[in-house]
């Protein structure tokens, strides 16, 4: 597929800021996990596979988290998987070799409530962040002893860390800029424990990094199943307006497209078209306030509407239009883009999926060995396949450089 110099790269022509590794602890099956991103000098891409239950949804649920937590709604998106008894590490805080080999039960000690932390990182190129959470300090007279708070929160420049490089630091309700030889700046005093210090400082001039890193992770674009049933957004028009990146819902594909074929990459799109479907031509009817996707087929005497196509079909052009989007974001988030669709097209799937990763950071959950194969060799892959073992997702595999690459702030 041709890549169009027309198309500018996610951070407008300078380099991505990379996210090199994401870390999590207690959340669910990942008990204790880093996972590095594959990395190239304006994208690269990450494939996360593995069998029924290793943890891959886990694992994309963690990045929404971190995407939640700069929206400042990361507490309420726990409450809404259960709260912390339900998504918290249900096994125990050490599992040892004996466990393993399976000479010891599996155990663990009781009142592990205090002690319970949940831990969310990301190491980015020029900015890391990190997360920690548990349950409120016990106050037995409250009903609300389950809520989860957040306990601590760091933002630090480079990627691994190391007290020297630490920029922003929330401990319970105070955050602090991190100065010079241990003077330290209060930046917020009475920080409620379920807001980040993302949106509790937001002064760009006085945090700069903790304005840049909120504005890096608010513009991660995550497409999970898009719906295609009739009723779906995509399959209805919606009130056109210039569309720079396609609605997680797809709800607003038509003026997408004619973006592209304004000022994006229409050509591309095109040829992308024609690899899936030979002979078919995409355009849209704009004469109304709500456009009209229009696909022209080979043997049609009219176009076919989006209420007209197949689910495998609409969903193919929904992921092409959010690959060509013209504004890419730093991070696009594709949570197994196979679904529905014909084995045919996986391979013209992962050239624009390929393509992207070129240009901007891409991230795939994906099942279909055969969309696994086809990315696997492009540039900058990165394949994590993951494994469960006594409950725990695991990523064998991994050296102890690999592992050292990251350390939970102190
Ligand atoms: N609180 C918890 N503690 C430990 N394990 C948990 C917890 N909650 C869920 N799990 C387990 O996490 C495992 C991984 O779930 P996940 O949904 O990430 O799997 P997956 O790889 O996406 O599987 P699939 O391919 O079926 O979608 C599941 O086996 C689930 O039972
Ligand atoms: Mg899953």
């Amino acid at each position: 597929m041709p890549v169009k110099g027309k198309t500018p790269t996610a951070n407008g022509g300078s380099a991505t800021p990379s996210l090199s590794h994401l870390a999590v602890a207690g959340y669910r099956s990942l008990q204790q996990l880093t996972v590095p991103l594959g990395v190239l000098p304006l994208g690269g891409l990450t494939v996360v596979c593995g069998a029924n239950g290793c943890g891959k949804s886990n694992l994309y649920r963690s990045l929404g988290l971190i995407a939640a937590a700069a929206r400042g709604e990361l507490v309420a998106a726990l409450a809404a998987e259960g709260g912390l008894p339900a998504v918290f590490w249900a096994g125990p805080e050490r599992t040892t070799r004996e466990m393993r080999r399976g000479e010891q039960p599996v155990q663990g000690s009781s009142g592990r409530r205090e002690a319970a932390r949940l831990r969310l990182g990301m190491a980015g190129a020029s900015l890391s962040y990190a997360i920690e959470l548990g349950y409120r300090a016990d106050d037995h007279s409250s009903a609300f002893v389950l809520d989860p708070e957040i306990k601590r929160e760091w933002i630090w420049a480079g990627g691994p860390f190391h007290p020297r490089s630490l920029l922003v630091q929330r401990s319970g309700a105070v955050v602090e800029r991190c100065g010079e030889g241990g003077r330290s700046q209060p930046l917020a005093l009475e920080v409620s424990p379920h807001e980040s210090l993302l949106t509790a400082v937001s002064d760009p001039l006085e945090a700069p990094e903790v304005f840049q890193l909120r504005r890096m992770i608010l513009s991660w674009r995550f497409y999970d199943s898009f719906r295609t049933d009739r009723q779906a957004p995509a399959r209805s028009g919606r009130i056109a307006t210039r569309t720079l990146s396609l609605a997680a819902d797809g709800g607003d594909l038509a003026a997408a497209v004619q973006t592209i074929i304004e000022i994006g990459d229409h050509e591309g799109l095109q040829a992308a078209i024609g690899a899936a479907f030979p002979g078919c031509r995409l355009t849209v009817d704009t004469s109304g306030p709500s456009f009209r996707l229009q696909l022209h087929q080979p043997g049609l005497l009219r176009p076919l509407e989006a209420s007209e196509l197949s689910d495998g079909t609409l969903r193919y052009l929904l992921l092409a239009a959010a690959l060509f989007s013209p504004r890419l974001p730093p991070l696009l988030v594709l949570n197994e883009p196979e679904n529905s669709l014909h084995p045919d097209l996986l391979e013209p799937l992962a050239r624009l999926i390929a393509a992207v990763a070129e240009r901007t950071q891409v991230w795939v959950v994906a099942h279909a060995e055969a969309l696994i194969t086809a990315l696997e060799d492009s540039p900058g892959c990165r394949l994590l396949r993951l494994e469960r073992e006594l409950g725990a997702t695991l990523l064998p595999g991994q050296t102890v450089l690999e592992r050292a690459a990251w350390r939970w702030p102190a």
